[in-house]
């Protein structure tokens, strides 16, 4: 990429060289050779306003769980870095999109507040969850937002409520440059036992069904209508499918996991491998749910 970056940029908190693997659940990838951090939403803002004026293209990171990058990454990536403070007003929590987006479902419970129960066992940051709208056991971001705060590719900040077509199955509209960064969620008054009890069987229930001892992104492609693809992945007979120490997880066919030193390359490889034989015997195109960055 072209440097020297310019100044306004380079103002902005950044690391360099920094292992994908650290950055990403899978713990795999190369390195991120810019990596900016800003720490408030100005900062976000002048970002994003240098890379549009300089015609810079870049990318987003969010929690890193349900992304694999392939090589070493030049351009510059934004993950922010903004205090994780939670506001409460009434019903609604508002917090930064790098907040967690499991320690904020536990923090809504903690206050006794009900609607966030379903994200409890969902990894990555809030920015991450909204903006391809998280959801589980039947519910899903946009079920429970009231507000949000993005920046648009040109770096205007925009604060609205949701609106229809913004989100959908695992899809927003905030991509392409958008960033988001806060959300608020509606949520209702509860009783903290109940909420306590919902989060708890929700995590047992994924702790039993999903591979989560092991290093993972997820579900890696995202379910068709009317269909699971871990029961097509599974119906095809790809448990335990395996490139290097990357493997289709025999407690969960749409989970891959990492044996220790799989690498970005075996990962891609065996998701490849597992969209051609889907098709191949089931007639069903997956699309991933998993991003892949290639650097
Ligand atoms: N199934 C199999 N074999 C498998 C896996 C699943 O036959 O290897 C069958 C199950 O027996 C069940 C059906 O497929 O009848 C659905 O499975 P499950 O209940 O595990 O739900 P899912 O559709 O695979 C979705 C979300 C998960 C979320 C769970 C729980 C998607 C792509 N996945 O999984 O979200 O945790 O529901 O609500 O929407 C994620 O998005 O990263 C994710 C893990």
């Amino acid at each position: 990429m072209t440097l020297p970056l310019p100044d306004d940029l380079l103002k902005v908190p950044h690391r360099r060289d920094v292992p994908f693997a650290r950055l990403t659940t899978l713990g795999v990838g190369g390195l991120c050779r810019w990596l900016f951090e800003p720490t408030t939403e100005a900062e976000a803002q002048a970002f994003v306003r240098a890379c549009a004026r300089e015609g810079l293209p870049w990318r987003v990171l969010g929690g890193g769980s349900n992304l694999v990058v392939l090589g070493d990454v030049d351009t510059p990536v934004l993950r922010l870095a903004l205090p994780k403070t939670v506001h409460r007003e009434g019903t609604r929590l508002t917090a930064p999109a790098s907040h967690g987006h499991i320690a904020l479902a536990e923090a809504a419970a903690k206050e006794g507040l009900s609607g966030l129960e379903f994200a409890s066992g969902i990894p990555g940051s809030l920015g991450g969850a909204l903006r391809m709208n998280a959801g589980a056991y039947g519910r899903e971001w946009v079920d429970v937002l009231a507000r949000y705060r993005f920046l648009t590719p040109e770096g205007e900040l925009v604060d609205k409520a949701p609106e229809p077509g913004e989100f959908r199955y695992r899809w927003s509209f905030l991509t392409g440059g958008r960033v988001v960064l806060s959300a608020t969620a509606q949520l209702a008054e509860g009783d903290p036992t109940t909420i306590r009890k919902q989060v708890d069987d929700y995590r047992e229930k994924r702790g039993t069904s999903q591979p989560l001892s092991k290093r993972n992104a997820g579900c890696i492609f995202k379910n068709p209508p009317g269909q699971s693809a871990g029961r097509l992945i599974d119906q095809a007979g790809l448990k335990g499918l395996r490139v290097g120490d990357a493997e289709v997880s025999r407690e969960h066919a749409n989970f891959l996991v990492n044996h220790g030193h799989a690498t970005a390359g075996e990962f891609a490889e065996l998701m490849d491998q597992v969209r051609s034989r889907v098709l191949e015997v089931q007639g069903v195109d997956l699309e991933p749910e998993v991003e892949v960055w290639r650097g």
